[in-house]
């Protein structure tokens, strides 16, 4: 079965064509980051207009790419939610209108769930039972995952999550939106030893996040330091270090503590923040010395794509599970009102 999926939930056009067991056949995503970058952040109704300009020509040019003919399509998966309502709404109605022309089913696939099962893209994939970081601009949880459509929220960010804080701490470090990759950089150069940040709700018991704190605790340093320092370039990339190491310790500290719940010695970690070197570094030592073995999409798979849609609708359409001709995009959409397969 072969599967077109599209992605459009916040500021990329993702198309993919996923056709099973881990074979994926073509895929291009297309930011949009040009377009927001003047504003320091995504204009909802600028990404909404740019999908309705990109989605179908995208579609034409991977199938292209691939030398797909349209009759090969098999089904149709978009995503369907949560994000940015206007922008969910242009690749639900490109991607049913399309499956109803090409007499295919189509259904509406949970951005998050796409996130989660995109390590299966590679292999070895992890089995279930597994426990899952996800983190990306939008979402922090930490979810026990059972199975396909059967999860269990352990914890998740009671503010921002992990990749907003990076793109608001980048901001306020005067780094260029998208500001998470670009954090990531300066803080390679940074000193580790030089500030110790805090490590947000680790004194507590339970699985939850809290970053909004961070960003506050940045601002507070970076102003007391470049009062005084000699070198603002050094500074400024020490600081980027303490906030990295600060938000990486505390996924680290967490994810320890789901596995010792039991749920399983396997960990996924996926979403935008899951391409951080530093937290992957981290994340393998922790793992080692649980004797847990983790598990991460490819870099292109770890922020927003259309293989990662098309591979989560491919398991439900297989499964029989497919959405009638009405299109419900949903800004909120908790992942535990997934249906199982
Ligand atoms: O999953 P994703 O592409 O989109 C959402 O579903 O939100 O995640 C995007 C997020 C952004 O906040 C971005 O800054 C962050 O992932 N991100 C990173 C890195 N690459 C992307 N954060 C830290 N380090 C990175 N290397
Ligand atoms: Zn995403």
């Amino acid at each position: 079965m072969r599967v077109l999926g599209i992605e459009t939930s916040c500021d990329e056009t993702g198309i993919g064509v996923f056709d099973g067991d881990p074979s994926l056949l073509a895929h291009a995503v297309y930011s949009q980051v040009a377009i927001h970058a003047e504003y320091g952040g995504v204009v909802p109704e600028l990404a909404s207009r740019d999908h309705v300009r990109k989605t179908l020509p995208l579609i034409r040019q991977v199938l292209g790419e691939a030398g797909l003919a349209k009759e090969s399509i098999d089904g149709v998966a978009f995503t369907a939610g949560p994000g940015l309502i206007g922008a969910l709404l242009v690749g639900a109605a490109v991607g049913r209108s399309l499956a109803w022309a090409w007499r295919v089913p189509a259904i509406g696939v949970h951005h998050m769930e796409g996130h989660l099962l995109a390590p299966m893209l590679d292999k070895p994939a992890p089995a279930f039972p597994f426990v899952a970081l996800l983190v990306s601009g939008g979402h922090t949880q930490l979810v026990a995952a059972e199975a396909i459509g059967r999860y269990r929220l352990l914890g998740e960010s009671l503010d921002d999550a992990a990749g907003e804080a990076f793109d608001k701490t980048a901001k306020i470090l005067d780094l260029p939106y998208p500001g998470g990759p670009a954090l990531a950089r300066l803080a390679e150069s940074g000193d580790p030893e030089r500030y110790r940040f805090p490590r947000p709700m680790n004194d507590r018991p339970g699985l939850d996040f809290s970053f909004s704190g961070l960003k506050t605790f940045t601002l507070n340093t970076l102003q007391r330091e470049m009062a005084q320092t000699r070198d603002p370039d050094r500074t400024r990339a020490d600081i980027a270090r303490a906030f990295e190491e600060a938000v990486v310790d505390t996924l680290v500290i967490k994810c320890r503590r789901a596995l010792r719940q039991g749920v399983s010695k396997r960990l996924v970690v996926a979403g935008g923040v899951s391409a951080n070197r530093r937290l992957r570094a981290r994340m393998d030592e922790m793992a080692a010395q649980e004797e847990s073995q983790v598990f991460y999409p490819r870099l292109a798979f770890c922020t927003d794509n259309g293989v990662m849609i098309a591979c989560a609708g491919w398991h439900r359409l297989r499964a029989g599970h497919s959405d009638p001709l009405a299109i419900q995009p949903k800004a909120r959409w908790l992942m535990e009102d997934l249906p199982p397969l």
